[in-house]
């Protein structure tokens, strides 16, 4: 469910705690829903300003109540980002009901990879839309794509890490680099194999599990307009925390249920945007067009089960002053295999 920040670096292995449950904002300045495109002319003047939880100090406990007969403790567990902690809030019953719901509706294998039947040949408009898209993460600005420029772009858009050499074989296999110049011109991905290239993505994530940046299996609930009467509860307990406008709550994404099975895991990634290009749309109020850009205000996420090893959920740049993406990058910090 929801709206979630920027800075979300989350990794988990095999489902998670029954107990605890996160949320995690940056501030609202720096990804509000004005002067983009999901600035509607009524919800900007109903609501000029998203209400922003204050943590105090890590360690900080505040009280909530968020139900009848029951007061909830909210522990920050950081500042930058702004993490809570809250224990307990979901019942056993609760967390039992949801993972039931998800079983029922089907658990699918996480990907972002377009489905192997869609193989037909791309056309003119979609290579161009690629090819912008890929061109987008031209850091240095030279107007070409550098391998580790590639290797961050396989990340971002399809989830995987991948070694120099695997983007060296892959570029040569799909052809995007003629000039063998090591770079990415526009007019190189263009000309390049499209096809050949989700082909060998395909490949790389069958026969590299562990090597991807997820491996989970998952589903999607709806909440808004549900007749379900915990996952109304649920979408209630939220609103009285976040105070955030109804209409934002009601119009956020729907409940994903994640499973990770052994060696399950999902590496520190960002759970938003935190640029707007101005091109593509936001991904918001319910409009979920392709190549949207997901501007999460905050995310919530519920622990539905303990597991004896693993489990965890990992902030590697939590409250770190400087935040350089780059050395992120090339410290490959995300990888948690190797940093937790
Ligand atoms: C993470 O690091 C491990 C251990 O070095 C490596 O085997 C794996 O391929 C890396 N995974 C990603 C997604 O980079
Ligand atoms: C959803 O986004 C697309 C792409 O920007 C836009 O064309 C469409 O009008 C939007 N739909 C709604 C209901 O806002
Ligand atoms: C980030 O680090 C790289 C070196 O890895 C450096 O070239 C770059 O200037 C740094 N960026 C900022 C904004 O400090």
């Amino acid at each position: 469910m929801l709206r979630s920040l920027l800075f979300v670096l989350t990794i988990f292995s095999q489902i998670i705690f029954r107990d605890d449950f996160f949320v995690v904002s940056l501030t609202s300045k720096t990804c509000s829903a004005k002067n983009q495109d999901c600035n509607m002319a009524e919800v900007d003047g109903a609501h000029p300003k998203l209400f922003m939880l204050d943590g105090i100090k890590v360690g900080h406990v505040q009280e909530v109540k968020l139900m009848e007969g029951k007061i909830h403790q909210m522990i920050t567990r950081s500042l930058r980002p702004l993490l809570f902690e809250i224990p307990d809030f979901l019942s056993k019953e609760e967390c039992e009901h949801i993972i039931k719901l998800a079983g029922k509706k089907g658990l699918h294998e996480s990907t972002t990879l377009p489905d192997p039947d869609d193989d037909i040949a791309y056309s003119d408009e979609e290579k161009v839309e690629h090819c912008k898209n890929l061109l987008s993460n031209d850091r240095g600005s030279d107007g070409k794509i550098s391998t580790l420029e590639f290797a961050a772009f396989i990340k971002q858009d399809f989830a995987m890490s991948i070694s120099d050499a695997d983007v060296e074989t892959m570029l040569q296999k799909v052809n995007f680099d003629k000039d063998r110049d090591g770079l990415i011109s526009e007019k190189e991905c263009l000309e390049g194999n499209h096809v050949a290239f989700d082909q060998y993505m395909r490949y790389l994530e069958d026969n590299h599990p562990r090597e991807r940046t997820r491996l989970s299996k998952q589903t999607w609930l709806s909440v808004t307009g549900s007749t379900d009467v915990v996952l109304r509860d649920l979408q209630q307990r939220v609103k009285l925390l976040t105070k955030l406008p109804k209409y934002f709550i009601e119009n956020s994404e729907d409940l994903q249920v994640v499973q990770y099975g052994v060696h399950g895991h999902y590496h520190a990634h960002y759970d938003s945007t935190n640029e707007w290009n101005g091109q593509a749309s936001r991904c918001c109020l319910g409009n979920y067009s392709d190549h949207c850009s997901l501007c999460r205000f905050m995310t919530v996420l519920y622990y539905l089960n303990d597991v004896t090893d693993g489990g965890e959920t990992a902030f590697p740049v939590a409250e770190e002053e400087h935040i350089n993406q780059t050395e992120i990058e090339k410290e490959d910090r995300t990888n948690l295999s190797i940093h937790c």
